[in-house]
């Protein structure tokens, strides 16, 4: 059997499946590949070790028969068309847990940057605008005591709750699509519905999973509904929100300031307007871009593709 991995990833994922006689073929550039080549190497592979965001559509499956199993680096596993995967009996696995500390720490970092204007005070410096102290200029907001809203309370939103908590007693409310009772519990926190989610928000935080039912869940119509002190968080996927929706509620006033790790489409060009307001922060999606993360990830990864040739079924599967 024959595996694929069309990125290098860390040595702890290439060393676990060589000891298991697994020899994988990786793409040797560091350029992307283009869809044709891509499809072609996968076509004469039984396993792909996925990194990146290529569309794993129902086209894709069906170009290539032969695969066994599919091991997604990332533990978001919107790229794949998993009714095509399950109507092959092909498994597909994520990377789930070992980048929750990460991402959220990225969604932690993103609200005190807004909080603080701190992207936009930095290039202040670069622009040689420092200028002299002046009480009323390029204030920020204290988060102590605020109310940071979770859409989507699994592993990575709770992590983000527990930093908001400890870090400055922010009161916690979520919105998921079931209840979730132990972590109400230990965060004290409160279940409430998504109208309510948008309303009390002092800080809004998307962790959910991304699907075509929520795309541009976060446009006019829902910016309208915040708090006109609120921050908006995304570190999820770029296709939770209109872009120019947000770049009109950052302006108008509508919200206060928003933070993304994550954009759409990706990369983002370096003359989009979001990038010169002052109210905005911009990653270039490095929420799991910690060693710790990437070489759980790896780990992950790998067990996924080695149960694929022992036969058995992936640690974590996302389709069974
Ligand atoms: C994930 O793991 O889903 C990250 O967003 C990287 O794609």
């Amino acid at each position: 059997m024959n595996v694929f991995i069309n990125k290098n990833i860390p040595e702890a994922g290439i060393k676990l499946l060589q000891e298991k006689g697994i020899n994988p073929t990786i793409n040797p550039t560091e350029n992307v590949l283009s869809r044709e080549e891509f499809i072609k190497i996968c076509q004469e592979n039984d396993a792909l070790l996925n990194v990146g965001t290529n569309n794993l559509d129902e086209d894709f499956f069906q170009q290539c028969p032969n695969l066994k199993g599919i091991a997604l680096f990332s533990v978001g596993f919107d790229s794949v068309n998993i009714p095509s995967a399950n109507s092959r009996k092909i498994p597909v696995g994520n990377t789930p847990d070992v980048l929750s500390r990460a991402t959220s720490d990225v969604a932690f970092l993103l609200m005190q940057s807004v909080a603080r204007k701190s992207f936009f005070n930095h290039k202040r410096i670069l622009n040689d605008d420092w200028g002299s102290f002046n009480p009323l200029a390029n204030l920020g907001q204290e988060l102590y005591g605020k109310t940071l809203g979770i859409f989507g309370l699994g592993r990575i939103g709770f992590e983000m709750a527990q930093k908001c908590k400890a870090a400055f007693g922010m009161n916690i409310i979520y919105h998921n699509r079931s209840r979730k009772e132990d972590a109400e519990k230990e965060l004290d926190a409160k279940f409430v519905d998504f109208e309510t989610l948008l309303a009390e928000s002092d800080v809004l935080s998307i962790h959910a999973n991304y699907t075509a039912e929520n795309n541009e869940l976060f446009n006019k119509n829902t910016f309208a509904k915040m708090k006109s002190n609120s921050i908006f968080i995304n570190t999820a996927r770029g296709k939770f929100h209109n872009e120019n929706h947000l770049f009109e509620a950052l302006t108008n006033n509508i919200i206060w300031g928003a933070g993304l790790d994550v954009t759409n489409p990706e990369p983002m060009k370096s003359d989009n307007p979001l990038l010169s307001l002052p109210n905005c922060c911009i990653l270039p999606h490095i929420g799991s871009a910690t060693y710790e993360a990437r070489n759980g990830m790896a780990v992950c990864a790998a067990q996924n593709i080695i149960a694929v040739f022992e036969n058995k079924k992936m640690p974590y599967c996302v389709n069974e």
